[in-house]
């Protein structure tokens, strides 16, 4: 099947958006077999005792997902969201930054919580651990292109040793009585697509649901995912799948859904300053009905009440500094045109940051036009 609709070959332009794509990912039409069945006949997903509300799932992105942008995503409409993760060494807690990421407590549930390392042990303490301090479930990075973490391989790495795999899982799964899950890419490169395998490793580990990121490690993040890898995993396993990469509007999610068969979509990229594609996913899996954009009034509270967010959970020297790449996000999405980020970039208090949005949403909301993405 081919993608025909305007949406999924719209150019989704997040060229810089996340630091770290280094050209423009684009959602040109892909070669795509027949869907089999509707996503919307299928129950929604289980993790474990936890029913997901709906098929839309926050995928868990260091430096973005953190408390303030988990909890805006989740009243946006994320049926789930995913912390970003934490270093399994807990010799390494002590530094604000793992502090931080630390604080699940208070927070809607189910809480998941990313733990990323290559020692089966380390990485079972702190799936316990995590656990214990509010984790309500324990997902293990072996997707990140990261090829360390504390000098043994981690994240995607791990992929090319399924022994060390099988161990992790089994280790993990063992320490803890809440659900674990995994997320992983398609494979190391493309001689070594080995999702399949791991996918069984998983389930008979005891995983309880799969989040496949369309793309080999190799790859990083470039060029677009591909969805016959998750489609395949999919055939595997009977634990949730959930498909991830370049899912960027609700049409594309409904034809990942259908092409892979997939029990949830996750989303990365697009929903950095884009909260509310989550609600329009949900909306539109659900009526088939395009839900419309917010409008500028909500862009704005929206924006101020993330703006607080990050300067209460951040404090106002690191708040200021995490609030530009936000702010750039949604600017960057919106397009006011370039000299606004460039200025916000420039300030330094927390009060010009909310002078800056005053301005740029005063009178007719003209600077930021009235929810409309850049192209
Ligand atoms: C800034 C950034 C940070 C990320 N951090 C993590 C992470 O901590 N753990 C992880 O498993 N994946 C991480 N990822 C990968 C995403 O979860 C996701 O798999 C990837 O971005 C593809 O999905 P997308 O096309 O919807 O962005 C990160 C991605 C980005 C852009």
């Amino acid at each position: 099947m081919t993608l025909k609709s305007g949406e999924a070959n719209q150019r989704f332009n997040n060229a810089g958006v996340a630091g770290i794509i280094a050209s423009p990912f684009c959602l040109s039409p892909v070669t795509m077999r027949d869907a089999e069945s509707s996503s919307t006949d299928r129950p929604l997903p289980c993790i474990g005792r936890h029913t997901l509300p709906n098929r839309v799932i926050l995928a868990p992105m260091a430096g973005v997902t953190d408390r303030p942008f988990r909890q805006l995503c989740r009243e946006l409409g994320a049926g789930l969201v995913v912390s970003e993760m934490v270093i399994a060494d807990s010799k390494l807690w002590h530094t604000r930054k793992s502090r931080q990421r630390l604080v699940h407590r208070g927070e809607p549930g189910p809480r998941s919580v990313q733990i990323a390392g290559g020692d089966p042990q380390m990485l079972a303490e702190a799936a316990r651990l995590n656990a214990e301090a509010g984790a309500e479930i324990i997902d293990i990075n072996m997707g990140c292109p990261a090829k360390k973490v504390c000098n043994k391989a981690a994240g995607s790495a791990l992929l090319r040793d399924e022994r060390l795999v099988a161990e992790i899982l089994d280790a993990v799964v063992a320490a803890v009585e809440i659900p674990v899950t995994l997320k992983i890419r398609t494979g190391w490169c493309d001689q070594t697509r080995n999702a399949e395998r791991v996918a069984r490793l998983a389930e008979d580990a005891g995983i309880a649901a799969l989040a496949v990121h369309g793309r080999t490690r190799e790859q990083r993040y470039q060029g677009e995912a591909e969805y016959d890898t998750i489609a395949a995993v999919k055939q595997q396993v009977s634990i949730p799948v959930f498909a991830n990469g370049d899912v960027t509007t609700p049409q594309r999610a409904a034809d990942v859904l259908a092409y892979t068969g997939a029990d949830a979509v996750m989303i990365g990229r697009g929903a950095q300053g884009n909260p509310w594609l989550f609600r329009e996913i949900e909306h539109f899996l659900r009526t088939g009905e395009t839900l419309a954009p917010p409008s500028a009034e909500e862009i704005a509270t929206t924006m101020r009440r993330h703006l607080q967010a990050l300067h209460e959970h951040y404090g106002d020297y690191l708040g200021v500094r995490v609030a530009r790449k936000h702010v750039g996000w949604y600017l960057a999405t919106r397009d006011p045109g370039r000299e606004w980020r460039a200025r916000f970039n420039r300030l330094e208090q927390v009060k010009q940051q909310f002078d800056f949005l005053h301005e740029l949403f005063r009178g007719d909301f003209a600077a930021i036009g009235n929810g409309t993405h850049a192209a």
